[in-house]
């Protein structure tokens, strides 16, 4: 038997039920494409389940606000995904007249569509020969292959991607994809694989030559950026504070945030510059919530948060409460700490 068939056959038996395995509704696909993009499977069920339920169709994803987009993202990171999911639906609705396009360069063109999500979509929704390339697509095929190219280099997409179409189940290329990234999931896992019950044991290079830790291999990390905020938390009188929409390019585009001074390191104290962008003044000296920073790491940044607090006697004009903090998207560590700061429940 092929190895194609093969990966069928295991498909068959070990594919979990989700939603978006129900339907060939091109946005379905494509909601859950984005979403899976970004977290686990088990963790994207629930986003996913919002989002239909807030968005059954396309157009009402397009009638939404980009702030309701952002809320029920939160959490998920990586926020201009949530920002090219709004912007392709309202293309989809007001160009496309609500009808997702059928061929792979038009699906292409779609903001946020790369071709990850156009050969998930053309796949599964239109039988379309096109293979999918995602992280577990590459660790199966180095493995299985004893491939020891880098895998995130560009060379190495085009490698996989013609190893991958050569695979491709030309009957079924949707199942043939959804089955080799659910083999990533479930049995060739990044850690302690499960090559005692694998059904390609005589045939799997890196088992047979004891490289399975090895691979796949990567290129080390460019170097990360370190970046250190100071977020300024000024309580009123009825525990109500400032929050402001994030406007710079790059990460949390249109999140909400508290006043911020980015400075050059860690801070023991706020400077003079950093208290002037506020037009007022505390009542109460800038006291660090916690002398060690919060440390958010991303892909290419290592976030340093300080929050300071200070009081002012009058009520602020635009202050807000945490309750209606919850209508607002924030980065996940500001929720976070506004919950232990006020001590409320998650
Ligand atoms: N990961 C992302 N999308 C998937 C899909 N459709 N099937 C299996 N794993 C996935
Ligand atoms: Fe992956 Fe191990 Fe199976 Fe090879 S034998 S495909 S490394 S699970």
């Amino acid at each position: 038997m092929s190895w194609t068939t093969d990966l069928m056959h295991w498909y068959a038996t070990n594919k979990r039920a989700f939603p978006w395995r129900e339907t060939r509704d091109p946005y379905k696909v494509w909601l859950s494409e984005i979403i899976l993009q970004q977290t686990r499977t088990q963790q994207g069920l629930p986003y996913y389940q919002k989002f239909i339920t807030s968005f059954p169709t396309v157009n009402h994803l397009a009638a939404a606000s980009e702030t309701e987009v952002l809320k029920l993202w939160q959490g998920l990171g990586y926020y201009s995904r949530a920002r090219n999911l709004w912007a392709t639906a309202k293309t989809i609705t007001h160009q496309y007249s609500g009808q997702f396009p059928t061929d792979f360069s038009s699906l292409l063109h779609l903001k946020g569509v790369g071709d990850y999500t156009a050969s998930a979509i053309a796949s599964i929704c239109y039988d379309l020969p096109q293979a999918v390339i995602d992280g577990n697509v590459y660790r199966v095929l180095a493995r299985h292959f004893g491939i020891f190219e880098p895998i995130n280099t560009s060379r190495a997409f085009y490698l996989f991607k013609q190893k991958a179409q050569q695979l491709l189940d030309l009957n079924q290329p949707g199942n043939f994809n959804q089955a080799l990234m659910e083999f990533g999931a479930l049995q060739c896992v990044p850690k302690n694989p499960k090559c005692n019950i694998c059904v390609f044991q005589t045939s799997c290079h890196a088992f047979k030559n004891g490289k399975v830790n090895e691979l796949p291999l990567k290129m080390p990390k460019t170097n990360v950026q370190k970046r250190y905020f100071n977020y300024l938390v000024v309580l009123d009188s009825n525990q109500h504070f400032l929050l402001q929409k994030r406007e710079t390019k790059g990460i949390w585009k249109h999140l909400y945030e508290f006043p911020l001074w980015e400075s050059k390191r860690n801070l023991k104290q706020l400077p003079v510059q950093a208290k002037k962008i506020l037009d007022f003044e505390s009542s109460t000296p800038w006291q660090r919530w916690k002398v060690t920073p919060v440390i958010h790491k991303l892909s290419h940044q290592e976030l340093h948060l300080t929050f300071w607090i200070a009081t002012v006697l009058s009520p602020l004009k635009k202050g807000i409460s945490p309750h209606q903090m919850k209508a607002y998207p924030v980065p996940v560590v500001i929720q976070n700490f506004i919950h232990e700061f006020f001590g409320l429940s998650a």
